[in-house]
């Protein structure tokens, strides 16, 4: 499985499994012990998907070594220190490991003071190695500036809305140039790769490739240096999506799937998301 290296060190597989929406109990617990058994070692989880449990049983289960296997957990981050520290334990508990790979804000607050102030306390986690590296979701350019103001560790990933659609080009630019590695979520599009000129333009390309529109949109990613993490609880899609992995795409293919966007953002905005005015 190729690997992104964080500006740590630390070596990310490019691609995973995203669960939001993947049902705790038997719908999370099946589909990401499948998916370790077909070869995926990246798992993406949230304290808010309320998956983490199932997510635990599954790699215990899998037999993968743990440390074979990265996993990514996320927390809202508007909290008090105290509460956040509960969440975190709450997190390592479910998850049956004593360290996450990756440990990401799930949204940024309105408010520059509180990002500040969760990031310092991932700063603590990451200097007592509970988490191998942190980062950030749903951050523009301009909430990393306030971030920056304070931080003394820089993020290492920025998950973010990216599929055809929204291709982000311009902050997948930035962020190179601060060497943040970019992961996308939605990759999809929530269903709308298979239409409109979305489905003319992947269309074309899935043809030359003898593969699907999904498996063009995953090699897009990958080709363009950027995390993938699609969810799936089908295990045919869970196959097929895995099999993306070994798809070269040209730049000029890479290209013209660039020029597909059209700035459609599909999930909230972060600066106009009800969570950034959020505080407990
Ligand atoms: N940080 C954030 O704020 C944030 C927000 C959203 C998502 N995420 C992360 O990103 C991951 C991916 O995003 P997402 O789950 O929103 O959307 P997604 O991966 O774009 O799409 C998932 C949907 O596509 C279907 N699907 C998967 N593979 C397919 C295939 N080969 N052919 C046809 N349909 C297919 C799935 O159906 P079935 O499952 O029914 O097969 C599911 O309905 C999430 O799971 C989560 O880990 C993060």
């Amino acid at each position: 499985m190729k690997t992104i290296q964080l500006h740590n060190g630390v070596e990310m597989p490019q691609f995973g499994l995203g669960t939001f929406r993947m049902a705790d109990g038997e719908s999370a617990y099946e589909s990401v012990k499948y998916a370790l058994s077909l070869g995926y070692r990246h798992i993406d989880t949230a304290q808010m998907y309320k998956n983490e449990e199932s997510v635990g049983d599954a790699i215990r289960d899998s037999k993968v070594p743990r440390e074979e296997i990265f996993i990514t957990t996320k927390q809202g981050g508007h909290s008090t220190v105290e509460n956040m520290e509960k969440l975190f334990d709450e997190s390592l508990k479910k998850l049956q490991t004593d360290y996450v790979d990756l440990f990401l804000i799930h949204w940024p607050n309105h408010d520059k003071t509180i990002n500040q102030q969760t990031w310092k306390f991932f700063e603590s986690l990451y200097e007592q190695k509970k988490v191998r590296a942190i980062g950030v979701s749903n951050f523009q350019k301009h909430h990393l500036l306030d971030l920056y103001e304070t931080a003394r560790v820089k993020p290492m990933v920025n998950q973010v809305e990216c599929h055809p659609g929204l291709s982000q080009v311009p902050l997948k630019k930035y962020l190179d140039e601060q060497k943040i590695a970019l992961e996308s979520y939605g990759p999809f599009m929530k269903g709308g790769i298979f239409e409109g000129i979305w489905e003319e333009g992947l269309g074309k390309i899935a043809k030359k490739h003898h593969a699907t529109i999904p498996q063009i949109v995953i090699a897009w990613g990958l080709a363009r240096g950027i995390i993938m993490i699609p969810k799936t609880v089908t295990p045919a899609r869970l196959e097929e999506n895995f099999k993306a992995t070994r798809i070269n795409l040209s730049e000029k293919e890479v290209e013209e799937i660039n020029s597909l966007n059209r700035g459609n953002r599909i999930y909230t905005d972060p600066d106009n998301s009800p969570w950034g005015a959020y505080f407990e």
